[in-house]
């Protein structure tokens, strides 16, 4: 039986990531899985809980960093489990996001190689949707957790491009990534955008059965 496919959807927060994760999944039906970044359920989903949500919940930079890529670590088995089992997996964020939010930060020592190294070994996305808005209203109106607002998403849209064009192996990005932009586009336009972009992918790749690996 054919593996199912690992798709994740990334990009800046208030991009509409969640709307349209939700939406692919549904439309994909009973064969796909929605899996979001962090999990909040698990014990250590429950630290970056407290962490986004409490300001007075501190922790050293490189601790919350290890412990986001911990996050990813305690479902990778559960995820690949299912993608064996011919499930589609779609996330909503996952490693781009772990790298790119961590080395805004400009925290001494945490470039964005550093950032990466506690995901290496992680399921690399199959295709990756990464969003991107140019609509200035969307630089407002922030919800209250940490990291949400203007001058830090300044910072984290420059670390992924960094990311996209001086990290990510160009054959891969080539291959493997999308950029969808969302400017002006209804939820349900965008949601036909991604849709017709997973079903090509899903479709010119039905026989591709390896892994690929960070
Ligand atoms: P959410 O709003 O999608 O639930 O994500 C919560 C915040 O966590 C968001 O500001 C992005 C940030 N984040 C990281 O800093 N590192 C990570 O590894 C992930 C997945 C998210």
């Amino acid at each position: 039986m054919a593996r199912g496919k690992l798709i994740l959807i990334e990009g800046l927060d208030r991009t509409g990531k969640s709307t349209q994760t939700e939406k692919l999944v549904k439309s994909l039906g009973d064969n796909a899985l929605l899996v979001k970044f962090p999990e909040r359920s698990t014990q250590i989903g429950g630290l970056i809980d407290q962490y986004l949500t409490n300001p007075e919940f501190l922790l050293p930079d490189q601790a919350i960093h290890l412990l986001f890529s911990a996050n990813r670590w305690e479902i990778a088995e559960s995820m690949k489990r299912s993608l064996l089992k011919g499930q589609h997996v779609v996330m909503d964020r996952y490693v781009y996001s772990g790298v790119a939010y961590s080395a805004a930060k400009d925290t001494k020592g945490m470039d964005l190689n550093w950032c990466l190294q506690p995901d290496k070994g992680l399921l690399k996305p199959d295709l990756t949707l990464f969003l991107t808005n140019s609509d200035s209203e969307l630089r407002q109106g922030f919800g209250e957790e940490r990291y949400e607002c203007t001058d830090f998403q300044d910072k984290v849209r420059g670390q992924f491009a960094a990311i996209f064009d001086t990290l990510e192996d160009p054959d891969y990005k080539s291959k493997h990534i999308k950029f969808l932009d969302t400017t002006h586009k209804t939820i349900e336009e965008v949601h036909q955008l991604v849709r017709a972009v997973t079903s090509d992918y899903i479709q010119g790749h039905a026989d591709v059965n390896e892994f690929i690996y960070f």
